[in-house]
């Protein structure tokens, strides 16, 4: 049996599944719901479903093709009729921070390509003010101590409680996206003003994205630990 939690994630990943139709081209998130996802497109396109897919990630690259999916390049694709993926958190307006799975690059840039993009999530993912999860930004390695002291002389004068900014670690070294950057986590606790926050940061030499969605996200669907799901 599955907890509340990964119950929670299932069902918003598998209510989202039955917005994907034979003949789309359609993006992968990456994360641990995005992963219910693809396991419920496999099962469809076992059924007989007709699609291609571009995932945002290695590891959804590797889950995707496990499970019978058709993978192809967002070069090969160009543009998406629809992606599905996770959050970190959501607010109000669906603005999200993404990222903890240290993909938002990707994920950013497929979002982007897509006519639609629906974000899963357990209901635990929902917030009034984004910036309690820390924000993501991926860096590239060439001066990135110089990038983080930029980047926090930047946030002085913005709209945010907390300060702090972390280079992300995976084990004693540095984690490396798959672009090969780093990843600078940013505790704000509150952000006031997401979309200058995300200007500012990506005016920054050496920061390449950030992992503010703003303005990008067509619906939300929530998962409860119950198997309640509501579409918003
Ligand atoms: C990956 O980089 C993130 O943007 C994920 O979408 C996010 O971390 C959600 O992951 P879970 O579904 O595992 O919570």
């Amino acid at each position: 049996p599955l907890s509340p939690i990964d119950k929670a994630k299932y069902v918003a990943a598998r209510r989202a599944s039955e917005f994907v139709e034979s003949g789309m081209k359609i993006g992968l998130g990456t994360g641990s719901t995005a992963a219910w996802l693809v396991r419920c497109l496999g099962e469809r396109v076992a059924g007989g479903l007709r699609i291609r897919a571009v995932p945002t990630s290695s590891r959804t690259a590797s889950l995707a093709r496990e499970v019978g999916i058709e993978v192809i390049s967002l070069d090969e694709a160009k543009w998406l009729d629809l992606t599905i993926d996770g959050a970190d958190e959501v607010d109000g307006n669906l603005n999200l921070i993404k990222g903890g799975g240290g993909a938002h690059l990707q994920e950013k840039i497929v979002a982007t390509a897509s006519d639609r993009m629906v974000v899963i999530a357990d209901a635990g993912k929902q917030v009034e003010t984004l910036g309690a999860f820390p924000l993501p930004i991926e860096v590239v390695p060439f001066g990135w101590q110089t990038t983080q002291l930029l980047v926090e002389e930047a946030l002085i004068g913005l709209d945010v409680l907390g300060r702090t900014t972390a280079l992300r670690m995976s084990g004693d070294a540095p984690f490396v996206t798959d672009e090969g950057n780093h990843i600078l986590d940013l505790q704000l606790g509150r952000i006031g003003n997401a979309r200058q926050l995300s200007l500012v940061l990506n005016q920054i030499p050496g920061v390449v994205e950030n992992g503010l969605f703003i303005d990008i996200c067509d619906a939300l669907v929530v998962g409860h630990g119950d198997g309640r799901v509501l579409v918003r």
